[in-house]
């Protein structure tokens, strides 16, 4: 990748410490970010110690993915600039940011790790200082609103001052190798294709699974909930990568044109059917690994909310290739670890050629396997080679490339911010994606929103509320994960 400029707007943030720096690090590292890109931090104050010193501190919190030495570090530190700015006003920061930046002939990349209520003024503020030009984009990292109005209210004012070719709208997951070899599997391969419709598959699960609390973003959280923090983004995104028809070529458009189709074809759910088909919940108090842990009002010191910390949902894709074939859904905080997993799994064969078989057949299940590793791999059932020629054994078909070490991969948002510098936007979310996700979400928040006694209680350090396993058995189906741990 050639050089850059890169803004960081919030730069000494949470995003920017915890995510931002340790991924560029560890692009420095493997030359992916190279030694003539720079990287300014903008921020209302100053440093009280060299930049140096303070990515000591911040890779000592959020060490990245590879080592940190003395001498890499410094070089690290003199690409680095901090920039004293108002997000609001002009001022010294932002003339020394256009001198610095206008006249460069490079790509040029703001990325806003900011509250959305300062995008409008920072987009205006870059405007008016010319670093909107040709070779600049802008990244905007979510929330995108909290609901269809406001996501459409922040599209409309960053459209004034960047097109939407310049407009790259994050979302983390999208980034993770897995997903991207999500691609290549069901692209390249004509076994995946052929069998990836409702002749074959039987349901399809996708599990966010965290088990922190609200620990520290109490604040945004409360009010917002899983289902618009999430759903909204991470896990519709994903059920279109998953659900989508190939694409006629795999770049921005081919892959934004499919994904919009899927979104449309989501049957909006209403009134009971959400009743029915969404569980919503909040944690109490609990265990997480033998320690204590408090509930979700004792977290927020708060007597009471309507937050959910837990969302499982039942969704159909309604069109030829996925009618009748259910999408669960389902993300929370507190459940008992942290993983991220998709769950292909294909039908019972049709007929047991041998009856011993009944007792142990399991139908295939194509598992990818997001984090905390990325994995892929095909369940199969083959002859137990131990017993005799009746008895049937599962096995695990690893799809994994050997040898392919974490440090060679780029993590998330490294590869995002290098796909952000290049200008290539499959991996970003368009405005319409946006628009149609808020549209689905708005009508079960609405929902919620005037039958606020729908909110289920569990406790911290377990699989959810009852009721998202009940989700399940109705349709004689258990979540895999939980089924294959107990
Ligand atoms: C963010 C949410 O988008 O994703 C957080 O706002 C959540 O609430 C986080 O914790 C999870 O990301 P990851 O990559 O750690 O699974």
């Amino acid at each position: 990748m050639s050089a850059f400029d890169l803004v960081i707007f919030g730069g000494l943030g949470d995003l920017s410490r915890k995510k931002l720096l340790p991924a560029l690090y560890s692009g420095f590292v493997a030359n992916r970010v190279t030694k003539d890109s720079k990287i300014y931090l903008t921020s209302r104050s100053e440093l009280d110690k060299s930049v140096y010193e303070w990515l000591q501190d911040v890779f000592d919190a959020t060490p990245p993915a590879c080592n940190v030495d003395t001498k890499t570090l410094k070089s690290f530190a003199d690409n680095i600039q901090i920039v004293q700015i108002s997000l609001s006003d002009e001022g010294e920061g932002w003339s020394f940011l256009q001198n610095s930046l206008k006249e460069q002939n490079r790509p040029l990349v703001h990325f806003l790790a900011i509250p959305p209520a300062f995008f409008t003024s920072t987009c205006a503020l870059l405007g008016q200082y010319g670093l909107n030009n040709d070779n600049a984009c802008v990244v905007l990292e979510k929330p995108l609103g909290h609901n269809r109005e406001t996501a459409a209210e922040i599209n409309n004012d960053v459209a004034q001052y960047f097109s939407e070719e310049q407009t790259f709208r994050i979302d983390h997951y999208l980034g993770k190798e897995a997903v991207q070899n999500l691609l290549a599997l069901r692209f390249s391969n004509l076994l995946f294709e052929q069998l990836w419709n409702n002749r074959t598959i039987d349901h399809i699960q996708i599990t966010i699974a965290e088990d922190l609390g609200v620990e520290g973003r109490g604040g945004f959280y409360e009010g917002t909930g899983a289902l618009k923090d999430m759903v909204q983004n991470h896990l519709l995104q994903l059920l279109c990568f998953i659900a989508m028809e190939p694409p006629a070529r795999l770049d921005a458009q081919g892959i934004r044109e499919e994904k919009l189709k899927v979104l449309k074809s989501l049957r909006p759910l209403q009134g009971t059917e959400i009743d029915q088909n969404v569980v919503r919940g909040q944690y109490k108090a609990g265990a997480m690994a033998g320690t204590a842990v408090k509930s979700y009002l004792d977290d927020l010191d708060l007597d009471n909310s309507e937050t959910d910390s837990f969302v499982a949902i039942k969704a159909h894709i309604e069109n030829w290739r996925w009618a009748g074939v259910p999408f669960y859904l389902r993300t929370g905080k507190r459940l008992p670890e942290r993983y991220a997993e998709i769950v292909i799994q294909f039908k019972n064969v049709p007929h047991a050629s041998d009856p011993r078989w009944n007792t142990n057949m399991q139908p295939n299940r194509f598992i990818i396997r997001l984090q905390p590793e990325d994995h892929l791999a095909m369940r199969m059932m083959i002859k137990d080679d131990k017993e005799d020629r009746a008895a049937l054994r599962e096995v695990e078909l690893n799809l994994d490339v050997s040898g392919v070490g974490d440090s060679k991969r780029l993590g998330p948002y490294l590869r995002l911010m290098l796909d952000a510098a290049r200008g290539d936007q499959s991996l970003f979310v368009h405005r319409d994606e946006v628009d149609l996700a808020w549209q689905w979400i708005d009508r079960i928040a609405d929902h919620w929103a005037s039958n606020p006694n729908s909110l289920k209680p569990y406790q911290s350090g377990t699989w959810g509320p009852y009721e998202a396993h009940d989700l399940m058995k109705r349709d004689r189906r258990d979540w895999y994960h939980d089924a294959s741990n107990t």
